[in-house]
């Protein structure tokens, strides 16, 4: 894909992600680095951390690693304050670390609930209060991006505590955007539709079949490319989106609109049969 923004773009950033060693946390990484930004990742696993920094460093980037559980607030904090004495101020942070997985709702045991919104829902509150409290002290201006999904406002089944933290996520973006608008910090949120990374599509469709059905309720036909979100992402750090914050864009195909409308299964066979049958349906002329 050709190079759309400046090389520079993001020069002069500290961006923090969150759940930076794997899936769309770790490409955002890449690309943000990519246009001249300094990255900090943490998650749990020094691992696959210390993989997306040496991916980072070996292109020329400017990279760090720090190990991390979002559910906790301890860590969180421990973690900006690392990445700030590594690498400077922090003036950009993603909530990216997700943890997700398909069940019934009468079966979740109370930690099986925990687990994910804590890591959802209390990580970003975490993350976004640590780096909010240091913005407004300082006087700084920051920009912070959350990762939603597409069922956080109209819910899903099978996906009960994704579902509620993800819709908490985007109330805190939304409720912050009007707190803190006036130190000049915005906060912003992108809906991804399927994005394929192995982590979310091993869980979420582990034989590929809800994956094929997924794209077949998608109006352009096809699941989203790594670098339409990262490019977004890039955008809505940026300067680029400077009068744009409480927002939370669907990247997504536009699938939400086809699940939202009954009729829009109309649009899945062959439009010449759908055409044929609507004419079958209309009245004869004169017939009424
Ligand atoms: C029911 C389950 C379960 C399942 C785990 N649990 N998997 N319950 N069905 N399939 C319960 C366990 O029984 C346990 O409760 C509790 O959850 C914690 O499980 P652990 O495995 O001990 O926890 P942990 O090792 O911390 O793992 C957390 C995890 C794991 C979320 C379950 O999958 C993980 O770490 N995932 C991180 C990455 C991830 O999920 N990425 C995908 C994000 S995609 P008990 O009571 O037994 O102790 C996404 C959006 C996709 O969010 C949108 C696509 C369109």
């Amino acid at each position: 894909m050709p190079e759309q923004y400046q090389p520079d773009l993001l020069k002069g950033r500290h961006v923090a992600v969150t759940g930076g060693g794997t899936g769309l946390g770790r490409e955002m990484a890449l690309r943000f680095a990519s246009l001249g930004a300094s990255v900090t990742v943490c998650g749990r696993r020094p691992g696959p951390l210390e993989q997306t920094v040496a991916d980072i460093r070996a292109a020329g980037g400017r990279a760090e690693a720090v190990a991390c559980n979002v559910r906790e607030m301890e860590s969180v904090e421990a973690f900006v304050k690392e990445a700030e004495e590594r690498q400077g101020d922090i003036n950009a942070l993603v909530n990216n670390a997700a943890g997700n997985f398909l069940a019934p709702t009468t079966g979740l045991t109370p930690n099986g609930f925990d687990v994910i919104v804590r890591t959802n829902l209390y990580g970003s509150f975490y993350a976004t209060q640590a780096c909010g409290r240091r913005w407004i002290e300082r006087g700084t201006k920051g920009a912070v991006l959350s990762i939603a999904t597409t069922y956080a406002e109209p819910g899903s089944a099978f996906l009960v505590p994704s579902a509620v933290s993800k819709a908490g996520v985007v109330a805190l973006t939304k409720s912050l955007a009007a707190e803190w608008g006036v130190y000049g910090i915005r906060l912003n949120a992108i809906a991804p539709g399927p994005f394929p990374t192995e982590g979310a599509w091993s869980r979420l469709s582990p034989d590929g079949r809800a994956a094929e059905k997924m794209i077949n309720l998608i109006p352009l036909r096809r699941a989203g490319e790594l670098r339409e979100l990262t490019d977004l992402a890039v955008f809505l750090l940026s300067d680029l989106s400077s009068y744009l914050t409480g927002e939370v864009i669907y990247l997504d195909g536009g699938a939400s609109l086809t699940s939202a409308g009954q009729f829009n299964l109309f649009t899945e066979p062959p439009r010449e049969q759908v055409l044929e049958m609507f004419e079958r349906l209309r009245p004869a002329k004169g017939s009424k």
